[in-house]
């Protein structure tokens, strides 16, 4: 990693796992000083006990994305902590894996609290700080699955195409304040995504997905987001050949729509 985010305060959301995991790590690694958040504290442990020994340090902060009524008070406890915050890096979500018809509102709202509401009530409650502080970057995680509808993600793709909305208007509005902005664009990566995905009755899925198995490491997807963000990329797609997808998607929407409904959705 180049030096530019050497003694940087980065806040990672969804960092006890996957592609979260992978971020903290390849930022401590770099220097940074990492804010490392998600609901599981001991794996949030483990994870920054594996950082011990790097050029930066790892902090951890339990956070609940789907409860965030006192996000004020804890954005204001980690900036009286580490000074500032330079970087915040949305990445917690969980999906989806049942039919629309099948999903009960319930569980369109659950989706959408934790990947949309959740991301953008830390987006808000740090944004103050950052505009205060003379500018930082907010990246959102997206996915494929949030530029086009997908089978068994209805609710899933809605809370990603949400975001879109919402972080590009964020960057229109405060580029003056020096903020910059990225949507990260995954396609496929081995995680555990497809385990916690949840089902119509709200259990997790419990399952690797043959798309999780076959896509590119964390590690790799890591390494791609470090790069976009280093770029300053206002959009960073990550996987490998799944990501023809978002063109076909733009230029050909009437092949989009036949291989879309033929897709095997887990
Ligand atoms: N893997 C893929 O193929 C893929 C594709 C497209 C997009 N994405 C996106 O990439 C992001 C990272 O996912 P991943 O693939 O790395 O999956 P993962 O290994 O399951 O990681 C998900 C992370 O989100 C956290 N999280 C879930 N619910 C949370 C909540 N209520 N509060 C706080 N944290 C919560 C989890 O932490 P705890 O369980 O510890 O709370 C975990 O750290 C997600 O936004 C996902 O939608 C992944």
């Amino acid at each position: 990693m180049k030096d530019i985010f050497t003694g940087k305060v980065v806040w990672i959301t969804g960092a006890s796992s996957g592609i979260g995991e992978a971020l903290v790590k390849a930022f401590a690694h770099g220097g940074s000083r990492v804010i490392a958040s998600s609901n599981d504290n001991t794996r949030l442990k483990k994870v920054a006990d594996d950082c011990a020994g790097l050029k930066g340090s790892v902090t951890f902060v339990p956070f609940d994305l789907a409860d965030t009524s006192d996000i004020e008070e804890q954005v204001r406890g980690i900036v009286s902590q580490e000074g500032r915050i330079d970087m915040l890096l949305n990445i917690g979500g969980i999906s989806q894996r049942a039919l629309l018809k099948e999903t009960p509102l319930w569980l369109d709202r659950k989706i959408m609290e934790v990947n949309y509401f959740g991301t953008i009530a830390l987006t808000k409650a740090v944004l103050p700080y950052m505009i205060a502080g003379g500018g930082g970057h907010i990246a959102a995680t997206s996915s494929i699955s949030g530029r086009f509808g997908f089978p068994m993600r209805s609710a899933y793709s809605a809370s990603k195409q949400a975001l879109h909305g919402f972080f590009e208007t964020l960057l229109i509005e405060h580029r003056k304040d020096n903020i910059r902005v990225s949507v990260i664009i995954p396609g496929r990566v081995q995680t555990s995504i497809s385990l916690h995905a949840l089902t119509a009755d709200g259990k997790e899925h419990g399952k690797m997905d043959d798309g999780q198995k076959g896509g590119v490491t964390a590690e790799k997807a890591a390494a791609q987001i470090v790069r976009g963000l280093q770029r300053n990329k206002r959009e960073i797609p990550v996987g490998s050949t799944e990501l023809l997808m978002l063109k076909i998607r733009k230029y050909f929407p009437a092949l989009f729509f036949r291989i879309a409904e033929k897709i095997k959705p887990m």
